[in-house]
Parts: C-alpha cells; sequence; structure tokens
C-alpha cells in the first residue's frame, strides 16, 4: 500500500467547496465487490453534494475483491470517507443498519455502491427532509418521472411489480416503489425502530416504513434506475424467500421471525420430499415399509439441512468440513425432534383423544426443537 506523508496530507487538506466540521448527512454504501464503483461513487457524491456538510460510510463484508482496503486508501486522502469492514458476515439489510448506526449526522441515506442510484437526487432529499414536511424520502421508479429504465431484466420486473402489490395489500404500505433501496431519512426516527428491523434479507426500506405503523411521514422522489457498469448484483432469486419472510413476519407483527418462518418453509418442502422418496423406495425398490420410512426421513433431513444452509442461513452458510460437521449435528439434532414431537402428540393425546390437535401440537413443538437447537448449535454464530 502507498503510504501518504503528513505533507501529502494537509495538501489534500480542505479543497474549496469542502464543508468542513460534523456532517449533517451520512450516506451508506452497502458493497459486496465493488472496488471499482467506490472511488467513482464518492467522486460522484463529491460533486452532487457540494456545500453540504456530508460523510460516507462503506460497509463491506469482507468482499474478496478488497473493496475494504480501496475504501480504506480513499479514507486516507478524504476525513469524510469511513469503512466499517464486517468478516464473517453477509447480509444487505444488516449491514445498512451498522451503517446507519454508525452514523451521528441528522440525516441518513441509503444508496447502492454500483452506480445504479443517481445521487444527484440527494440534495432534493435532504431539501425535503431539513423542511421537517418528512421523515423518510424515498427515491421511486415508480412515480411520475421515474422510470426502471433497462436496469431491471423483464422477469425481475415482473417480479418486482408482484412484490409491489404484495406490500400494498398485506403491509398497507403506500409507496409507488417499496423495492427501492435508495432512501434518506432522519436519524433519530431511525435509532427508534431499528430495534424493530430484521437484519436478514435486503428490504430495509420496506422494513423501515412498515415498522413505522404509518407514523413515518413519506415523501417520494422520481428517479431512473441506471444500469450496472461494473461487477454484477448479488440478490438471486432466493431473495425473493427474504421478501416472503420479511411479509409474514410484518404480518405477525415481528412476533415471528424472518429465520424462523423461512425454516419452517424449508420444514415444509422436507414433509414433500419425504412423501416422494418413500412413494419411490416402496414402488420402485420394493423395500419393507419401515426400512422405506427410515431412508426417507434421512432423505428429507438431508434436503432440509441443504435449503436451511442455502437459504434460512445464507449468511451464516457452512463449507467444507464444517458441512460435514453441520449435517451430522443436525440428523442428530433431528432425531431428538422426533422424539419431542411424539412425546408431546401422545401426552396431548392421552388427555385430550383429538388426532389433529395432538398430531399439530407435537409437529410444532419438534420443529421449535429443532429451530432452536440446531440454531445455537449447527449454524452457531462466530
Ligand atoms: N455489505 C453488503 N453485503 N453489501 C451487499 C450485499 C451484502 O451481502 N449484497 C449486496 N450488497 C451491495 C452491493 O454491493 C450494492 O452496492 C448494493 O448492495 C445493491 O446490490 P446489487 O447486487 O447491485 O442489487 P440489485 O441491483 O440487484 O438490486 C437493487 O435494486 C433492487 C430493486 O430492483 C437494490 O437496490 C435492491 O435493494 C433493490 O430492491
Ligand atoms: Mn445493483
Amino acid at each position: 500500500m502507498v503510504s501518504i506523508t503528513s505533507i501529502e496530507r494537509s495538501e489534500v487538506g480542505s479543497p474549496a467547496g469542502r464543508v468542513t466540521g460534523p456532517a449533517e448527512l451520512t450516506i451508506v454504501l452497502p458493497t459486496y465487490n465493488e472496488c471499482k464503483n467506490v472511488p467513482i461513487v464518492v467522486e460522484l457524491l463529491d460533486k452532487a453534494l457540494a456545500g453540504v456538510a456530508w460523510e460516507v460510510i462503506v460497509v463491506d463484508d469482507n468482499s474478496p475483491d478488497g473493496t475494504s482496503q480501496v475504501t480504506a486508501d480513499i479514507a486516507q486522502m478524504d476525513p469524510r470517507v469511513r469503512i466499517i469492514q464486517r468478516i464473517g458476515r453477509r447480509g444487505l439489510s444488516g449491514a445498512c443498519i451498522e451503517g446507519m448506526l454508525a452514523s451521528s449526522s441528522n440525516y441518513v441515506a441509503v444508496m447502492d455502491a454500483d452506480l445504479q442510484h443517481d445521487e444527484s437526487l440527494l440534495p432534493k432529499m435532504l431539501e425535503a427532509l431539513r423542511s421537517q414536511d418528512y421523515d423518510i424520502c424515498v427515491a421511486s421508479r415508480h412515480v411520475e418521472g421515474g422510470d426502471v429504465g433497462t436496469g431491471l431484466s423483464s422477469i425481475r420486473a415482473w417480479g418486482s411489480n408482484l412484490a409491489n402489490t404484495l406490500a400494498r395489500d398485506f403491509l398497507k404500505v403506500e409507496l409507488s416503489d417499496p423495492m427501492s433501496g435508495f432512501f434518506m431519512l432522519r436519524r433519530d426516527r431511525f435509532v427508534e425502530l431499528a430495534p424493530r428491523l430484521s437484519s436478514q434479507g435486503f428490504k430495509i426500506m420496506l422494513d423501515i416504513v412498515a415498522s413505522g405503523k404509518g407514523a413515518l411521514r413519506v415523501k417520494e422522489l422520481p428517479f431512473v434506475f441506471r444500469e450496472r457498469q461494473h461487477g454484477e448484483s448479488k440478490l438471486d432469486t432466493l431473495v425473493t424467500m427474504d421478501y416472503l419472510g420479511l411479509l409474514v413476519s410484518k404480518i405477525f407483527n415481528d412476533t415471528i421471525s424472518v429465520r424462523f418462518l423461512m425454516y419452517s418453509m424449508v420444514g415444509g418442502t422436507g414433509v414433500v420430499v419425504h412423501l416422494i422418496a418413500l412413494k419411490i423406495l416402496l414402488a420402485t425398490f420394493g423395500l419393507q415399509f419401515g426400512l422405506a420410512q427410515l431412508i426417507a426421513t434421512f432423505v428429507a433431513m438431508t434436503s432440509n439441512f441443504f435449503l436451511n444452509n442455502r437459504l434460512t442461513y445464507r449468511d451464516r452458510r457452512l463449507r467444507g468440513l464444517v458441512w460435514v460437521r453441520g449435517l451430522l449435528t443436525f440428523y442428530v439434532i433431528c432425531s431428538f425432534g422426533i422424539l419431542a414431537n411424539v412425546g408431546v402428540a401422545e401426552l396431548i393425546y392421552t388427555s385430550k383423544p383429538i388426532w389433529w390437535f395432538a398430531g399439530a401440537a407435537g409437529a410444532l413443538m419438534g420443529a421449535v426443537w429443532n429451530y432452536v437447537v440446531s440454531n445455537a448449535l449447527t449454524w452457531r454464530k462466530g
């Protein structure tokens, strides 16, 4: 790395147009493999925000392309730039929350670091918030003047429309673009809501507005979604599951965590896998029922483990030898889960012989046990 002497430092001290002193506005840039984009974004912010006391906090999940180091190098030249490098964690919402919590400005904004968000909107957003008439300002592709441009593929555009409709119908969130990841809000409002936000998933703005339960005064401003220049999108089809999880969790008023919901959805697929495996083992291989049931149970447990590792715990995904150890602990935990399931079901059935009630209570008991214990052991943090 190039070292910067104190003389060079004082030279970059306070160029014309740069406002010194405490920042009024913090821009949080979540990054994963954006080493080419970060220097460009900082330059664009400098131009767009002339006359504003701003700072930028890059929250990088230890990108293999060295985004953290690239940012640290810029920060050596420009004190308005800061870096939070997170190790062993992944996730867009969590990164945004940490970045905003690291700010002490009056206003915080979140913007993609890949140049898809139009930074020239920031001064207008700031103006709207300074007027004290609004708590949050959202950049929307769907109000008049806004456009998804060519930045979204048609299948993504379709998915995005569906997600918008769901948010409107189920969360009663009146936003023209609830999927937008570009917004600015008062930091005091954010801090109030922060304990209720889910760090999983990527719908941080929707989460903030839904958690505000209608109390936030929202201003929408149009913008055109630009095409990505360098690097690639990190949001794959699995994020749709995250989104559905957030939706259901909010419908249940946060009483059920997004993770537990995903875990349960995976459990549901496990039942289907189990039945298909059982049918094949009986019909095609002609195994005797007991043995077929045992093998089908292992097939379903393995499939659940695989899906949970890819989906529910994608931010703590196990790989290599740890993956094997995880699978074995998962087998053991689920075996105890079956005991808990049958035990509870029998207990209830003897005092109240209603088959479906006892059966469902047993299954719920098993699911909760599996979730709590595998959360603590198989996918334990850190
Ligand atoms: N720290 C961190 N950790 N940053 C991440 C992660 C992560 O796990 N995943 C993505 N990012 C960063 C990217 O580096 C980028 O700066 C920003 O988050 C957006 O990620 P993209 O991968 O470019 O997302 P996209 O373009 O597919 O989706 C954007 O548009 C959607 C609307 O269609 C995002 O703005 C979404 O929030 C938005 O819903
Ligand atoms: Mn993008």
